[in-house]
């Protein structure tokens, strides 16, 4: 298990102590000013740029809902985060993929878009280490988007919760500190720490922030400043940078046996990503499968995979496997990808 549960029940009797009337009462919609100010000064940014919520996740829901009315076109990468494709759907977008290469999305496909007269008002990405496929986004592809949103008036939404859970290498720039005029950043401490505390944030230029604040205070007031300030009281204590480690330590093992079984089970040219982080590794079969039929296989087999369909705006993905690498130990992995080459 992961969590580091003794040092996160110090954290939060020390929030008690530290800071019980601020805590405990209602606030800004911003988040816990401290937390506030820590994380804008870790970007660089004003803290009127950054708002906590109760995971990242509720803060995009929220943004979608500020920002787009129906009929709205969004770029996605394809696949991409299920549950933001469900957001985005929810508020009546016109969703469209750009697939995936083993560099980012397909540049030459969005520039076909543009220069047809297709305008997004957001493109969402994840960069680092993305869910579902483990793909990090180049820098050329990242500085070529920024140069694209400038060109045609479009906002890049910028979503990096694995980015600090890299096991080799070195990191690319953020997209967000290549333009921070364009790009909405956001990340949470689900993957840092612990989801179940809630602590996502969010960073953005300034017009859209006001507006976001604004809609967060009517919905919720404001997020929960306790689970944040146990957050900072992890941060100060330098727990978090341990935690980190402590984390790459646990999945960077994982990550090689995935990759090791991979290619001692899997034929090509089935072929899959091979990222330096993160959560997940995505095999693309060579050909699609019958998904009901694998499901039923892979259950027997003692196997749960995710409908690969779910991750691609227009229901393809049925020759798209996801594969969750931190939760299961070396050996489980190993026997898993055997058994799942084997009813492939
Ligand atoms: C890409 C991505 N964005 C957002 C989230 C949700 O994060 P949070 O727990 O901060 O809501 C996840 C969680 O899996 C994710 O993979």
């Amino acid at each position: 298990v992961s969590f580091a549960t003794s040092k996160i029940s110090e954290c939060a009797r020390l929030a008690l102590a530290h800071d019980a009337p601020v805590v405990l009462q209602y606030g800004p919609s911003g988040g816990y000013p401290p937390l506030r100010a820590h994380i804008a000064q870790s970007l660089g940014v004003h803290e009127s740029q950054v708002i906590i919520g109760q995971g990242s996740l509720q803060l995009l829901d929220s943004l979608i809902r500020v920002m787009l009315s129906p009929g709205d076109v969004v770029f996605i990468e394809e696949p991409t985060y299920d549950r933001t494709l469900t957001l985005f759907r929810r508020a009546g977008a016109n969703v469209v993929g750009i697939p995936l290469q083993p560099d980012g999305p397909d540049l030459d496909l969005i520039n076909l878009h543009l220069q047809q007269g297709v305008r997004p008002k957001l493109f969402y990405v994840i960069p680092d280490f993305q869910n579902p496929s483990g793909v990090v986004m180049s820098a050329q592809k990242r500085q070529a988007l920024v140069d694209l949103a400038r060109k045609y008036g479009f906002q890049i939404v910028e979503d990096s919760p694995y980015r600090l859970l890299r096991f080799h290498g070195s990191d690319l720039p953020s997209i967000f500190s290549m333009a921070p005029d364009l790009v909405i950043h956001m990340s949470s401490y689900s993957k840092l720490i612990a989801p179940g505390l809630r602590v996502g944030w969010m960073a953005s230029p300034t017009s859209t922030m006001q507006a976001l604040l604004k809609f967060c205070e009517d919905t919720y007031i404001n997020p929960s400043y306790f689970n944040q300030a146990l957050v900072l009281e992890f941060i100060q204590q330098g727990w978090l940078e341990e935690n980190i480690s402590i984390l790459k330590e646990l999945y960077r093992p994982r990550l090689e046996a995935m990759l090791a079984s991979l290619s001692e089970n899997m034929e090509p040219p089935a072929v899959w990503s091979k990222p330096d982080g993160g959560f997940f590794v995505s095999l693309e079969l060579n050909k699609p499968v019958q998904v009901p039929e694998l499901f039923t296989r892979a259950k027997q087999a003692g196997l749960i995979l995710t409908d690969g369909r779910g991750f691609f705006a227009s229901g393809k993905g049925d020759s798209f496997i996801r594969l969750p690498f931190c939760a299961l130990e070396p050996a489980e992995i190993s026997e898993g990808i055997a058994r799942l080459a084997k009813i492939i």
